[in-house]
């Protein structure tokens, strides 16, 4: 593809909805435009609405409310086939009675590209997709994984301007998926392509997207870049849903100087940064939930001098259980009724049952409104 030819292919939704027959309401007023050859990933847990924002990207689901563009045209009322978009299922929706090989051809016999072409691009694919030796074969001789494959790579030859991918490696073990995930993150590069990805799985959606869209019960809680979603999360949603283990959360009380914050029968000492953050918005003696990843707890132990970062809020806990993953520990803490999770390197420790003092590193600490909604106290940056 010559850049000379290359369409722009943006994606635009303004303030769409969608409502099933029966008045259930799956996407609730989105709007968000996907750049020219962006990788953008849609993540949110199952039932959220993803699947039917995609469809109605597709074509393949009728809009309720509101207007979708692809390259500034909106296209509410063009056909699927119109749209110059591929899409990968999450059910694949492969034929059974044609072969691998059939199956990634078909799009393009039906838009009538020559033999030689077709044979090209699909040996190409099904090579990159560790298809190739399998090209004969009937969908049903296929694991769910292959079959997934076989959808991308139908997508893939058609060679469209925009991608809308649903879920497109959720049948494949740990090692495929990381190994599809670099390789569509180059396809991506390489194609120049536009793609929307959705996924339930904040790991792939941190590790592909260049922007996220954080999704839940139908409506858009936050977008922006990972690091920025991961640092500065808008709301309790998307603090608690992206990292693993995910952000502790510890309601309590801010004093009315911002000075200190009563989590159960113990106070946190803040200094100015945390008091600067809470005093401004408002949240100076009232009820907050306060935030802070594994990472950011810090265990102080008996026999060590704790000199580091003596700004630092302290807690007490009772260490409740050990789990090591090989590259690190995550250390289960009880605290009143809460429960902390701590990331720590692997070391000695004491015995679970111990009652440890944590520190918790002031300048990543998170304040959320307590009420339902959860958002975010304090200035964005
Ligand atoms: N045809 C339909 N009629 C009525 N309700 C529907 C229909 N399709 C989906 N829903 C409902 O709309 C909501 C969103 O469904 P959707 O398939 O978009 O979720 P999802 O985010 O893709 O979930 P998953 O991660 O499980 O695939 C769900 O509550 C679902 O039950
Ligand atoms: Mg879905």
């Amino acid at each position: 593809m010559g850049c000379a030819e290359k369409v722009v292919a943006s994606v635009r939704l303004d303030r769409v909805c969608k409502v099933y027959e029966g008045g259930h309401v799956a996407v609730d007023d989105a709007s968000f435009e996907v750049a020219d050859r962006e990788l953008m990933v849609l993540v949110g847990p199952s039932g959220c609405g993803k699947s039917t924002l995609l469809r109605m990207i597709a074509g393949l689901e009728s809009i309720t409310k509101g207007a979708v563009s692809i390259d500034g045209r909106e296209v509410n009322e063009v056909a699927p086939k119109d749209r110059n978009i591929a899409m990968v299922f999450q059910s694949y929706a492969l034929f059974p009675h044609l072969t691998v090989a059939q199956n990634i051809a078909f799009g393009l016999k039906v838009r009538k590209v020559p033999a030689a072409e077709i044979e090209r691009r699909v040996l190409a694919t099904t090579r990159t997709l560790e298809l190739d030796s399998m090209l004969d074969r009937l969908p049903r001789a296929l694991s769910g994984g292959q079959r997934q494959r076989v959808a991308l790579a139908r997508a893939l030859v058609r060679e469209p301007a925009v991608f809308l991918l649903d879920e497109p490696l959720s049948n494949l073990d740990a090692r495929l998926r990381q190994s599809m995930r670099i390789e569509l993150a180059r396809l991506h590069r390489q194609l120049g392509a536009t793609m929307i990805y959705v996924t339930h799985d904040q790991v792939e959606a941190m590790t592909l997207g260049q922007r996220i869209v954080v999704f839940d019960r139908g409506r858009i809680q936050q977008i922006d870049t990972p690091l920025r979603l991961y640092q500065q999360p808008a709301n309790r949603f998307v603090a608690g849903f992206l990292g693993s283990p995910a952000m502790n959360f510890l309601p309590g009380r801010l004093a009315d100087d911002g000075a200190n914050l009563a989590v159960g029968a113990q106070i946190l000492q803040l200094d100015g940064a945390a008091r600067a953050l809470a005093r401004p918005a408002g949240a100076s003696g009232r009820d907050v939930v306060l935030g802070v990843r594994p990472e950011h707890v810090h265990v102080v132990l008996p026999d060590t001098a704790d000199t580091a970062a003596p700004v630092d809020p302290r807690l007490t806990a009772t260490l409740e259980a050990i789990e090591p993953t090989g590259s690190e520990l995550h250390l289960v803490f009880r605290c009143g009724p809460y429960q902390l999770i701590a990331r720590v390197a692997p070391r000695p420790l004491p015995e679970p049952g111990a009652l440890l003092q944590l520190r918790l590193a002031l300048d990543h600490l998170h304040f959320f409104s307590s009420e339902s909604e959860g958002r975010r106290i304090g200035p964005v940056v």
